[in-house]
C-alpha cells in the first residue's frame, strides 16, 4: 500500500509500475516509473490526478483505504497525458457525484480521449481560480507546454503544497520512502537530467514561464507527479529545471558516434583521448548504434560540449546518429559547443548532413574533421588540431558563464 499522510488532511495515494518497459514506449524504464496522486480532504475530498488505467485498482484500493468509503467532491486534472488520466472514466462511474475540475482544454481532450462530454460534470476553471474545500482553498494557475498544452498546477494554499503535474518530476518507482527525506535521491535527481531531457526538453521557455510563476508561492512541499515528493530537496531539483530549462549545461563533453566496422569509432576514441590530454576529464561516450537513445539526450543535455561523428550511409548519415540530431533539433537544442566529424569511403554525405543540423539549430561549428575509409596519421594529426580548437572555444565559453 503506497499511502503517506504528506500532512494529517494531504495524503499521496500514488502507484508504482515496474512492469511497463518503455515510458511513451519510447524512454526505457530500468527503475520503473510512479504515478503519484494525492488526496486532500477537509469538508469536501478532492483526488488531485489519477493512475495509468492499468494501475487504476491499485489506486481505488488506496482511496478505499484513505477515505473508508466516503464520496470524492472533485477530480483535480493537471494534466491530460493518460499515464495520468488513464483512470477518469473509471473514476466518473466509481463516483458518481464527482465533479471534474480542468480548464477549457481539459473538459474538451476528455471528451475526446474518454467520451465524457456531459458538461454538468465538470468544473472549468482558468488561471487564479479558486476551489473551496472548506480548510483549504485549492488556487489553479495555468502552466500551458509543462508539459501538454492543457497542464495546470493547483496550489493548497493553506498548507503551501504545489501539486505541479509532469514538472519536478523523475523516474522511478518509490522504493518505500514517498518523500525525499525518506529515500536516497541521488537515484531521482539522477533521473530527473533523463525525465526533462526526454519528455519536458522541448519545452525549455515554458518551463522558465513556470518556476517565474511558482518561485513567489515558495511551496513547502513540491508533488510531482512522476518521483518523490520534493521538500527537503526543492532547491536540488528546481535547479535541475531550471539550469536545463535555460540550455545551461554542466561541464562535460558527451561525444556520441556511429560505427558499422570501427573505423569511425577508431576517431571517437582518438578525439576522446585528446580531449583528455588537454585536460578535459568528464567525457561520456556513446554508440549511437548500440546505446539507448534516451540516456544519449541525457547526456547530451547535461554537458556543454557536444561532439557528433558519423560514417556516410547510402549517401545519408548514418541512421541512429541521424535519429539523435533529430531528437536534438526537435528539442531546440542551445548553448552548445559543438564538434562534428564524419567518414565515408567512395562518396561524401556525413559531413554535410551533421552541418546541415548545426545550422537548423544555430550552432557554431567549434571544430570539424573529415576521414575517407580509414585512420592513419595523416587523420591522427588533423584530429589533434580538432582537439586544440574544440577545447579553446569549450573554455571560452566556461569563462563566460563564470563572468
Ligand atoms: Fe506524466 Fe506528460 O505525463
Amino acid at each position: 500500500m503506497n499511502i503517506r499522510a504528506i500532512l494529517p488532511d494531504i495524503f499521496y495515494v500514488g502507484v508504482n509500475d515496474r512492469e511497463k518497459h518503455r515510458f511513451e514506449s519510447l524512454w526505457p524504464l530500468p527503475h520503473g516509473v510512479s504515478y503519484n496522486s494525492y488526496i486532500v480532504r477537509s469538508h469536501k475530498t478532492a483526488l488531485i490526478d489519477s493512475v495509468e488505467v492499468r494501475e487504476s485498482l491499485t489506486l481505488f484500493s488506496h482511496l478505499d483505504e484513505v477515505l473508508g468509503g466516503t464520496e470524492i467532491d472533485y477530480l483535480v486534472v493537471n494534466h491530460m497525458e493518460p499515464d495520468h488520466s488513464g483512470s477518469i472514466p473509471l473514476l466518473a462511474a466509481k463516483y458518481p457525484e464527482m465533479k471534474i475540475v480542468g480548464n477549457k482544454q481539459t473538459v474538451a481532450m476528455i471528451g475526446g480521449f474518454y467520451g465524457i462530454t456531459d458538461q454538468e460534470r465538470f468544473v472549468t476553471v482558468c488561471d487564479g481560480d479558486k476551489l473551496d474545500l472548506g480548510e483549504i482553498t485549492l488556487r489553479f494557475l495555468m502552466t500551458p507546454m509543462v508539459h501538454w498544452p492543457e497542464t495546470m498546477m493547483t496550489f493548497a494554499e493553506e498548507r503551501r503544497i504545489l501539486f505541479t503535474g509532469d514538472a519536478f518530476g523523475t523516474f522511478g518507482a518509490l522504493n518505500g520512502g514517498i518523500i525525499d527525506f525518506e529515500t536516497d535521491t541521488a537515484l531521482y535527481l539522477e533521473e530527473a537530467y533523463r525525465y526533462y531531457s526526454n519528455i519536458v526538453g522541448k519545452y525549455g521557455k515554458f518551463v522558465q514561464r513556470t518556476i517565474e510563476k511558482t518561485a513567489p508561492l515558495a511551496p513547502e512541499f513540491i508533488c510531482p507527479t512522476h518521483g518523490p515528493i520534493w521538500h527537503e530537496s526543492i532547491a536540488e531539483i528546481s535547479a535541475i529545471y531550471d539550469r536545463l530549462s535555460r540550455y545551461h549545461s554542466e561541464p562535460g563533453t558527451t561525444i556520441v558516434y556511429g560505427s558499422m566496422y570501427g573505423n569511425t569509432e577508431a576517431m571517437a576514441e582518438a578525439i576522446a583521448m585528446a580531449l583528455a590530454a588537454r585536460g578535459e576529464k568528464r567525457i561520456r561516450i556513446h554508440n549511437a548504434g548500440k546505446d539507448s537513445l534516451s540516456h544519449i539526450i541525457s547526456d547530451a543535455f547535461r554537458y556543454d560540449g557536444l561532439i557528433v561523428g558519423a560514417p556516410t550511409y547510402s549517401m545519408t548519415l548514418f541512421p541512429p546518429v541521424d535519429t539523435f540530431m533529430k531528437a536534438m533539433q526537435t528539442r531546440e537544442t542551445q548553448n552548445k559547443v559543438l564538434g562534428l566529424f564524419s567518414s565515408f569511403t567512395w562518396a561524401s554525405a556525413a559531413g554535410k548532413a551533421l552541418e546541415g543540423y548545426a545550422e537548423a539549430m544555430g550552432l557554431q561549428v567549434a571544430a570539424k574533421t573529415e576521414m575517407k575509409q580509414g585512420i592513419n596519421n595523416e587523420i591522427r594529426a588533423d584530429i589533434e588540431k580538432f582537439a586544440d580548437s574544440f577545447m579553446s572555444e569549450l573554455h571560452k565559453s566556461r569563462y563566460a558563464r563564470l563572468r
